[in-house]
């Protein structure tokens, strides 16, 4: 089978723990998703606590390794709750979500924790899909939470994934 050029999957993905001389890169990976981007130095700070942890999808290509994604994740207690996950535009839906995601939930899973958060855009299909396949269950909501560049609003969905 011949794939579409735009469809050849990244050579040689891992998914490992996020760390500080990443963090340029994930914001840039987080502007080219949020209206509102996060810089390096928030991103570094995050890193910097000690309950916050992450993950980053790096691809070596010709001896240069790229960031093509990764996921921040904040521990309290026994629950966890997902603070942003990014891919890169042209490397979406291939997977490295799904990657970076079920290494939080193998993580979560290790240090005992009950149950994961996260909050997402009732009209981002492809996120709400992602969380659904993972068995995320919507608990919740915030009517109007969001709202985009033309200004309309849209509402939060809350959903928790237990994991005990
Ligand atoms: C949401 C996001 C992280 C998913 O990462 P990804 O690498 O594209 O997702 P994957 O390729 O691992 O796809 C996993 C599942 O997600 C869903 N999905 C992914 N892309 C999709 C799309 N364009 N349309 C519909 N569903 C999609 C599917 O259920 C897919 O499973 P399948 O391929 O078996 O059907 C990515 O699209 C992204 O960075 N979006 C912009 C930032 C964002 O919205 N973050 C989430 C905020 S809560």
């Amino acid at each position: 089978m011949i794939w579409p050029f735009d469809r050849i999957w990244p050579l040689d993905v891992v998914v490992d723990k996020a760390e500080r001389n990443h963090t340029r890169r994930m914001a840039e990976l987080h502007a080219f998703s949020f209206t509102r981007p996060w810089t390096d130095g928030e991103f570094d700070d995050l890193l910097d606590q000690k309950t916050v942890y992450g993950f980053t999808a790096r691809e070596l290509r010709w001896g240069k390794t790229d960031i093509l994604g990764f996921v921040l994740v904040r521990a309290a207690a026994d629950e966890a709750e997902i603070l942003t996950i990014a891919v890169a535009p042209r490397w979406q839906g291939r997977g490295i979500g799904r990657r970076l995601m079920d290494k939080v939930l193998a993580r979560a899973h290790g240090d005992r924790t009950e149950s994961v958060f996260l909050e997402v855009d009732e009209n981002n299909n492809p996120a709400v899909r992602l969380y659904r396949k993972l068995g995320f269950i919507q608990v919740g909501g915030r009517p109007d939470y969001y709202r985009d560049s033309a200004g309309q609003r849209s509402s939060a969905l809350v959903m928790r994934r237990d994991l005990r």
